[in-house]
This record gives structure tokens, C-alpha cells and sequence, in this order.
């Protein structure tokens, strides 16, 4: 038991560094660091599972990863759905593989303080599996479909219980087909569908 908490403070101190104090803003290669951290130590989104469905043949299987200060949040608050504001310094991770479990990159919101106020302060970031900065910021591709998740602080639930229309998926990513299972969950969960 022992041994236990003091593993759990070991957790607590390396995945929040300083780096993600209140007040400052990470550099891309910093918040890396902390993905990589959220990566190994393997804390997932609750409700999530491993390789649960995403929408595209580059998200075929996603992982759903959180960081201690999110984690204790969103248990707080009785999961994604109820989570109305997410404290500074909470950190997800969304790793998507191809369908053959390949990883094809990790994006990432960190929770930052009065870093782009009008949408809810996340810094969102994409990175390749080796760390090459993909996007970093207050990137417009993502927040703009992220708001559609506004109620839970641009946070969505994982698969089935928030999933995307196939009209947004097609709007935001023209061309991409919708995998099988997810094409089965819109027709399972129709009313997990965020407008
Ligand atoms: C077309 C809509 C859309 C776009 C564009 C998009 N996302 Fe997401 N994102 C989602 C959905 C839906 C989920 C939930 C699916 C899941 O949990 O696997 C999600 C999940 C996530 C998560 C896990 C936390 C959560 O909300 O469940 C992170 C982190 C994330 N996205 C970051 C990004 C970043 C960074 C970008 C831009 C580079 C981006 N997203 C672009 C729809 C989108």
C-alpha cells in the first residue's frame, strides 16, 4: 500500500513538470515530453478502451490517453460527458493507428492558462510518432471541430458515446472514407451523434 502512494506521487511529479505550470506555455518539444509521459505511463480517457474504433483508415484503432490532473478530474466530475471545465495542466492524448496497428501520429490538448481564451485556453497539438511537429497551437482544423463537443469543454466522450456525423467527418476530411465499425456504431448509437 505503501509502496503504492508513493509510486502514485512519483506519477504525479514527473507527468506534471513545471513545464506545465500555471501561467506558461509549453514549447512544442516540452509538451512532446509530457505526450510521451502520458504515452508510458498509460492512464486512459475513462470510458475509453485500447484500440477502441476512430472514424478513418489514419485513426482506424485509437488510443485515448490523459495525464493524472485530467484523470482525477473527469472521476470527479462522473466522467467526459458531465466535465464542464477542465483544470490547467490537463493533458489528452489521442494515439491513432492504421488498421494494422501501426502507429500513425498522437494529437494532444493541454489545458494552458488565458492561452486562446475565446476557445476554451487548449493547446492542441499533432506529432508524428518519432516527435516531428505535425501542428502546434491554436490550430483552427482541430478547435473547430472540437467545439462541436462544446457542452464538455471541447472534450468529446470516447466511441460510442459521442460520435461524429458522417456529413462532419466528410466536411472536415474530404475525400477520407468512414471505416467499417464506425460506419456500424452510427447506426447502432444514432443518438450519440453530436450536431
Ligand atoms: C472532424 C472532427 C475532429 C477534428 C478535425 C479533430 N478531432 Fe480530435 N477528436 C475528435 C473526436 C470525435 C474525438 C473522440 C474520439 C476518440 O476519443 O477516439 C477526438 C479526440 C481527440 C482527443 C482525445 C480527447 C477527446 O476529445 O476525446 C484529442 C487530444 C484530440 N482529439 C486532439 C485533436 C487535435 C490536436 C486535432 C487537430 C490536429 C484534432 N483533434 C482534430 C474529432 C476531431
Amino acid at each position: 500500500m505503501r509502496l503504492r502512494t508513493i509510486g502514485m506521487v512519483l506519477v504525479m511529479a514527473t507527468t506534471c513538470p513545471a513545464l506545465l505550470a500555471e501561467g506558461t506555455t509549453p514549447s512544442s518539444s516540452s509538451l512532446w515530453k509530457s505526450v510521451r509521459q502520458v504515452m508510458h505511463h498509460r492512464l486512459l480517457l475513462p470510458a475509453s478502451k485500447r484500440y477502441q474504433p476512430g472514424s478513418r483508415a489514419g485513426d482506424y484503432y485509437t488510443i485515448d490517453g490523459v495525464n493524472p490532473t485530467a484523470l482525477a478530474y473527469v472521476h470527479r466530475e462522473g466522467g467526459v460527458m458531465h466535465s464542464t471545465r477542465f483544470p490547467v495542466g490537463s493533458l489528452l492524448i489521442k494515439e491513432n493507428y492504421d488498421v494494422h496497428h501501426r502507429l500513425v501520429n498522437i494529437t494532444a490538448m493541454l489545458k494552458a492558462d488565458r492561452f486562446d481564451t475565446g476557445d476554451h485556453n487548449w493547446i492542441m497539438a499533432n506529432y508524428s510518432p518519432g516527435g516531428k511537429v505535425l501542428a502546434f497551437g491554436k490550430v483552427a482544423a482541430c478547435i473547430n471541430c472540437h467545439a462541436i463537443a462544446g457542452k464538455s469543454d471541447f472534450v468529446f466522450a470516447p466511441p460510442p458515446l459521442n460520435l461524429l456525423s458522417a456529413q462532419t467527418i466528410h466536411s472536415f476530411f474530404p475525400g477520407k472514407k468512414i471505416t467499417k465499425p464506425y460506419k456500424i456504431l452510427l447506426k447502432k448509437y444514432p443518438h450519440a451523434v453530436l450536431q
